[in-house]
């Protein structure tokens, strides 16, 4: 029998642990999912011809997740919960839907996205506020045995509207980081002992964190989303000369448009491994019913399975000293 994409992932994971230990184990603490730019929206309660696409992705992505052996210990949302203005109504039905994952026993951890609004996250997921890393941001971080990953807020509020309940103006489409949060990232990235990852929704660069990752002698690998497309040819370098590049890859969004899908990260002694799972490329609803355009199937047969090795390997600054 010929083995699929799909074997290949299930069949990689239960490896990635080790034989008779995996199978034994429900859950791989090393094995974590990333979903990102989920976009749920309610549409009885206001934008009543609102994209839905998503509400029907993501939970057959979550089934999908759940026939993962062994189950990843964690699942990491890398924002963009609503697919407007960060409705408490988007974020309960992103609950609903992830909720199969943590009922199974895997952690959830969510960052937050420039259509997210930090009021209505923790009104839905008020266990958050005691996981707060920075005051006033969704900022957390995950341990597995082999690594951390630490996952910070870009979310740019408008003008004193920090934690404002959402408006139809929304929040800015880029991204942030504050003084204090930067601080904190400087101080963590600083003390870290482990092989450290940094995530969030924005690129580095947009953020203005480049050069603190590149620099920092356990940072290795960047991780984010908002681009909606698989794309592990991404880097980070703070300028020719600086021989200290971190490998860095964005993430297929969870049923909205672009590139469909999650992707799995697993850690291990000496590097991690992020794998994609691509299930369909689509823009918009407007296209169901019409004919599909060739490079679409194309383009999710190219990216289903692809993996970026994060090596654990960072040179010195050869040229700055
Ligand atoms: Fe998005």
């Amino acid at each position: 029998m010929e083995l699929t994409r799909r074997d290949f992932l299930v069949g990689a994971g239960a490896a990635a642990t080790g034989g008779c230990t995996a199978l034994q184990s429900s859950h791989d603490p090393n094995l974590m999912v990333f979903l990102s730019d989920i976009h749920q929206h309610d549409n009885t309660v206001r934008w009543k011809n609102g994209p839905t696409q998503a509400n029907e992705v993501l939970p057959r992505l979550v089934k999908e997740i759940l026939s993962l052996r062994p189950l990843p210990a964690n699942a990491v949302v890398f924002g963009d919960f609503s697919a407007s203005c960060g409705w408490v109504e988007d974020f309960r039905l992103a609950a609903a839907a992830l909720k199969p994952l943590s009922d199974a026993g895997i952690a959830l951890t969510l960052g937050m996205g420039n259509h997210d609004n930090r009021s209505s996250f923790l009104k839905v997921f008020p266990e958050y506020k005691s996981r707060l890393l920075v005051p006033d941001r969704i900022v957390s971080k995950v341990a597995t045995p082999n690594a951390d990953l630490i996952m910070l807020d870009t979310l740019k509020s408008r003008e004193g509207e920090d934690w404002a309940e959402p408006t139809s103006k929304g929040s800015y489409v880029d991204g942030t980081i504050d003084v204090a949060q930067r601080e904190w990232l400087r101080g963590t990235l600083a003390a870290a002992k482990r092989p450290t990852f940094v995530g969030a929704h924005h690129h580095a660069r947009e953020v203005g964190i480049v050069k603190d990752i590149v620099t920092s002698p356990t940072a290795y690998g960047y991780i984010f989303g908002h681009e909606h497309v698989w794309d592990e040819s991404v880097f980070l370098t703070d300028g020719y000369g600086n021989s200290q590049t971190v490998q860095a890859a964005t993430l297929p969004s969870g049923g909205f448009w672009g590139d469909i899908g999650y992707a799995l990260f697993r850690t291990f002694e000496d590097r991690a491994e992020l794998t994609v799972r691509q299930t369909d490329f689509y823009f918009n609803r407007r296209w169901q019913g019409k004919p599909r355009p060739k490079n679409w199937d194309e383009r999710v047969r190219a990216h289903d399975g692809r993996t970026v090795t994060f090596w654990y390997d960072k040179p010195g600054n050869f040229y700055r000293g």
